[in-house]
């Protein structure tokens, strides 16, 4: 009794923290990886280690292509670089978490390596239970094994703003109050979301950590919505559109992209002014500002609309 006491408490000290999401709905929301570079990597292997578009990550990390994305994917990222991962969070057997990471085990593999590789956004322990890793089914070289990998939704809502959930590895030397003040957040805040009394965390814990965002849901759109975290931008209306959040009010922006891709609609209807133009109009007592505003896309349709305001302020003056 009293040694496997002892077992379970040795076990917690060197279980690191890590947020746990119990969830019920097939809906998922998106979320980010924070990936510190555990080596030089190009950012073709990073999309394909994680799953994901080389492009997505450009957004992520608001790098934006000048051309195509091919001159993107030879780009070697360095060691102890961090990159933003944007993942789909889905609900997974009653948690939240991403399973649709599968990773092929190469020679001289261990859970430790593997782990190594993910910069240490999941443990060797979970990816052992995960795939039942035992002697009898041990790591082969060539096998395809599960990756799970932390992420959380929330209702993508912290105090009542639009949030991204970010997953993010504690390293040596940081804290609560350091982690907080890079990304915009507070202590408090942090304590709350990750469901943790005290400030002391340690090298290993995973975080949830809120970035604000700019939601398309007081925009009326028709047929789409969309969340864009703060140094984010998204691609949408058949990459037509980009989308950025101000990083000051929040509030959504979205113009043409100007990338090589046929698009039509791009003016509002019966005037000159292109998808996030503004026209402003002095007069004795303010100004008269028209926009015109992106609401959406239907069936290969580019929907847009005018929008006016009185200012007694003009703006820009
Ligand atoms: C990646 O990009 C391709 C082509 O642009 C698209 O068809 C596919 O849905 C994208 N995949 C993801 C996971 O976003
Ligand atoms: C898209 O818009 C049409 C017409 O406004 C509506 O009938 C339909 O339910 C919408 N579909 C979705 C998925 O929102
Ligand atoms: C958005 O990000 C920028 C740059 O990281 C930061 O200065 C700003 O405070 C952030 N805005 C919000 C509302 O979090
Ligand atoms: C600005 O809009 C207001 C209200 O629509 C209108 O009364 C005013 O004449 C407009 N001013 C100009 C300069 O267009
Ligand atoms: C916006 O203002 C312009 C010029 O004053 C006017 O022609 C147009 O009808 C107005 N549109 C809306 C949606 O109020």
């Amino acid at each position: 009794m009293l040694l496997s006491f002892l077992f379970f408490s040795v076990l917690c000290l060197v279980q690191t923290k890590s947020i746990i999401e119990p969830c019920t709905s097939s809906f998922s929301c998106p979320s980010l990886l924070s990936y510190l570079l555990p080596w030089d990597s190009k950012l073709s292997e990073i999309a394909t280690r994680f799953n994901v578009n080389v492009s997505d990550i450009l957004a992520a990390n608001y790098v934006y292509p000048i051309t195509t994305t091919t001159s993107y994917a030879n780009e070697i990222l360095r060691a102890k670089s961090i990159v933003k991962i944007p993942i789909a969070c889905p609900c997974v057997d009653g948690i939240r978490r991403s399973m649709s990471t599968i990773y092929t085990v190469q020679p001289s593999d261990t859970l430790a390596t593997i782990s190594d590789g993910f910069g240490g956004l999941v443990s060797g322990e979970q990816i052992k239970n995960v795939n039942s890793i035992n002697p009898t089914n041990p790591l082969v070289n060539g096998g395809k094994i599960v990756i799970p990998l932390p992420c959380s939704c929330l209702n993508n809502v912290n105090n009542g703003g639009n949030v991204v959930y970010m997953s993010y590895v504690v390293q040596k030397g940081e804290s609560l109050g350091s982690i907080a003040m890079v990304y915009g957040t507070t202590v408090s805040d942090m304590k709350t979301v990750n469901g943790i009394a005290e400030a002391a965390v340690d090298p290993g814990d995973i975080l949830s950590v809120p970035i604000s965002a700019c939601s398309s849901a007081p925009l009326n759109w028709y047929n789409e919505s969309l969340i864009v975290p703060n140094g984010s931008y998204a691609l949408t209306a058949t990459n037509c559109i980009k989308c950025t959040c101000a990083p000051l009010d929040l509030k959504m922006q979205c113009n043409p992209s100007g990338l090589d891709v046929p698009c039509y609609n791009l003016h509002c209807k019966g005037s000159n002014l292109l998808i996030g133009d503004v026209h402003v109009e002095h007069s004795k007592t303010g100004c008269n500002v028209t926009q015109c505003v992106y609401r959406g896309h239907r069936g290969g349709k580019i929907l847009s609309s005018m929008m006016n305001s009185s200012y007694l302020m003009c703006p820009g003056i």
